[in-house]
């Protein structure tokens, strides 16, 4: 696909579509990290002397319909402050295609205020191609979406290419899963077995070891034949957790499940923890961590690994007295040579928490997105890219 460094864009219109969709609170972004990952992008476009349109959406609002609480308006102020010139938020673009100077910034409100964004509307994307002579696509983290903003605009841009923050994520990501330094070691936490199935049958082909987190270890350790009392766990899953231990072990593979565990009475900030071996759980029992012996074993896993994906908690690690497995599982991989990944929101929330990001080799700014390609997917809005690279070379 063709890059933003090839091109000539000196006087140019050059649409960015980012993926700024942050967390707000009273008005406020809360966390900057997507802003300033896509920071680099704006300067390199600015720099370059474009006209430069930034194009983002922020969660999920009715189509059609203006909703303050979703406007960009925040945004634009955080992106001001960290480039350090006034980025303004234009409404209008749709109607009165904005005229800009050549280094200047505008920041284009939510697209998914407008009809036809997330269908991927023809019309709407060829409106968004007509605003630029250069579109770049440069949200990983919406890249799992053909919406008209991300894929669709793509299409009938005069030119198409990947900025340099999509680069870096499928040059980190494809790197690491394509030829891993082995052992391979991916986590996997989270509430349900079902809504990562097919990353857990994905990466299990791949890695050495799987481990499995949270609510989906849980259905894991049901499946080896253990009470899990009241724990949250899917019975309906249980003969796939089965079917993908019996095909790891046939591999000379391994799903591990932990030997000992921290339960609690309730899901609550206030339950009593107590460490028990996976043995002995009983019915009233809810598992919310992983317990120490489990930590150490893990610990060593990240210690010997060649490459490590890690997505999701081990834990409840909210409730202090349930966030030991992941404050350690977190303290191993930062501690580990490995080239390690970690991607998914509730992982870089305890990234943050325990001030780990330094020391983890690539953060993945998707969600989404991330386990997609994780999946092996390919991304509708990278494979237009591709394509449109492809014709063009023919
Ligand atoms: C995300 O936060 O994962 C992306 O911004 C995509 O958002 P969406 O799931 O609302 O499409």
């Amino acid at each position: 696909m063709y890059q933003l460094a090839d091109m000539e864009l000196r006087g140019k219109r050059v649409l960015i579509r980012q993926d700024l969709n942050v967390p707000i609170r009273n008005g406020v972004v809360a966390s900057d990290k997507r802003i300033m990952a896509s920071l680099g992008t704006i300067q390199d476009a600015v720099a370059a002397g474009a006209k430069v349109m930034v194009m983002s959406h922020l969660g999920r609002p009715e189509e059609g319909v203006f909703d303050s609480a979703f406007s960009l308006e925040p945004v634009a102020d955080c992106v001001s402050q960290r480039l350090g010139v006034k980025v303004k938020l234009n409404s209008d673009y749709l109607f009165t295609p904005p005229e800009l100077k050549n280094g200047e910034v505008v920041l284009l409100e939510n697209v998914r205020f407008n009809l036809g964004e997330k269908s991927n509307d023809e019309e709407l994307s060829r409106a968004y191609a007509s605003l630029c002579d250069v579109f770049v696509m440069d949200a990983f983290g919406t890249a799992h979406r053909a919406q008209a903003s991300t894929q669709g605009v793509a299409q009938f841009a005069p030119i198409a290419c990947s900025g340099p923050l999509l680069q870096n994520e499928i040059e980190a990501l494809s790197g690491a899963l394509d030829q891993p330094d082995r052992p391979m070691v991916a986590i996997v936490g989270g509430a349900k077995v079902s809504s990562k199935l097919t990353v857990l049958e994905s990466l299990s082909n791949v890695v050495d070891q799987l481990v499995p987190g949270g609510g989906i270890a849980n259905t894991f350790i049901a499946a080896a034949g253990h009470n899990v009392g009241a724990s949250l766990f899917e019975q309906d899953l249980i003969h796939e957790a089965k079917k993908l231990m019996m095909q790891a072990e046939a591999k000379g593979r391994e799903i591990p499940i932990p030997v000992d565990v921290v339960v609690g009475k309730s899901f609550s900030r206030d339950a009593e923890p107590v460490i028990k071996s996976v043995q002995d759980i009983d019915d009233m029992d809810m598992i919310l961590d992983i317990g120490p012996e489990t930590s150490a074993l893990y610990a060593q896993f990240m210690q010997n690994a060649g490459t490590i994906v890690w997505n999701g908690p081990v834990g409840v690690f909210e409730f202090d007295q349930f966030s030991r497995g992941t404050q350690q599982l977190g303290k191993a991989i930062a501690e580990s040579s490995a080239f390690s990944i970690a991607g998914g929101g509730d992982t870089l929330a305890a990234v943050d928490k325990y001030n780990l990001g330094n020391d983890i080799s690539y953060i993945s700014t998707g969600g989404g997105a991330f386990l997609e390609f994780l999946e092996g997917k390919t991304l509708p809005a990278i494979k237009i890219l591709s394509s449109r690279f492809e014709s063009s070379e023919a």
